[in-house]
């Protein structure tokens, strides 16, 4: 199967599209809510919270694991590819998501200048500078931290007054940097369900990415490449929720992301 995984209810905009360009595989998905949001919390805590839900993942029979989460993405994967992926399942794969949207951002954008929105954790890190300036050497990035929205989606806030006067903080604070910019990021999963505010707030020549699409189609592009991979996934277009936190909190609250109901399962990591 294939694991996807977020802090919260974030990366089901992720796997939403990634059972639609895939939809004859099974996926697990595993929000850790009980523990969200992580983006405020230290590199270490992150490091062993994302290990955790991996190795959970692992022993439901996930061949792949996406950190569908630009925080554990940011603060884990690397560490956790490098120093104990080879030591506890050396065949298994884990996947991240920064990667994916920097190799394509560069592109969109005619001024070279591109703003990225993301947690605290994800924008210290520096992974999106670093990471876009391997691939679109030329393009400057500017980053804002948007500390409080996670909570506001984490507890169903997408709209509203809260949720409004944030957006409009967030990116007024982004555009400050550099009027010029022309391409912002949703570097958070979670975002997307906030998405007509950001549409609102920025100018209509501004282009707003996405994360979720993308991942599908480099996901699908992975599996291709990687057929030692692909060949250990099942295919019955099942998916397996799974929540750290109470699980009729979580139906109801995954409902919004995903648009159908589900039936999640409550389990304790760590
Ligand atoms: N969806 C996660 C991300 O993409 C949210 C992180 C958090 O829990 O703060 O960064």
């Amino acid at each position: 199967m294939i694991g996807v995984f977020d802090s919260g209810f974030g990366g089901l905009t992720v796997l939403k599209e990634l059972r639609q360009k895939l939809a004859s595989y099974d996926f697990v998905y595993l929000g850790d809510n009980a523990r969200s949001p992580y983006g405020n919390r230290s590199f270490d805590t992150i490091l062993e919270y994302t290990r955790q839900a991996v190795d959970f993942l692992f022993a439901q029979g996930c061949e792949l694991v996406i950190l569908a989460c630009n925080t554990a993405s940011a603060r884990a994967l690397r560490s956790l590819q490098q120093n104990w992926l080879p030591q506890v399942a050396p065949q298994k794969r884990i996947l991240g998501v920064i990667r994916p949207l920097s190799e394509d951002l560069g592109a969109w954008s005619k001024s070279a200048k591109i703003g990225i929105l993301g947690t605290s954790g994800t924008v210290k890190s520096q992974s999106y500078p670093l990471e876009l300036a391997k691939f679109w050497p030329g393009v400057q990035v500017f980053q804002q931290a948007c500390p409080l929205l996670v909570p506001l989606i984490e507890n169903g806030e997408v709209s509203g007054p809260g949720a409004e006067y944030f957006v409009r903080k967030y990116t007024q604070q982004l555009m400050a940097q550099a009027p010029q910019i022309d391409v912002v990021a949703l570097a958070c999963t979670h975002y997307p369900l906030l998405l007509p505010l950001f549409r609102d707030n920025l100018a209509s020549h501004i282009k707003i990415v996405e994360q979720g699409p993308l991942i599908a189609t480099k996901t699908q592009d992975y599996l291709r490449r990687h057929p030692e991979i692909e060949q250990k996934l099942t295919q019955n277009g099942k998916c397996i929720y799974y929540t750290t936190d109470e699980s009729q909190a979580f139906d109801s609250g995954a409902a919004d992301f995903l648009g159908s109901q589900i039936k999640s399962s409550q389990v304790s990591l760590g």
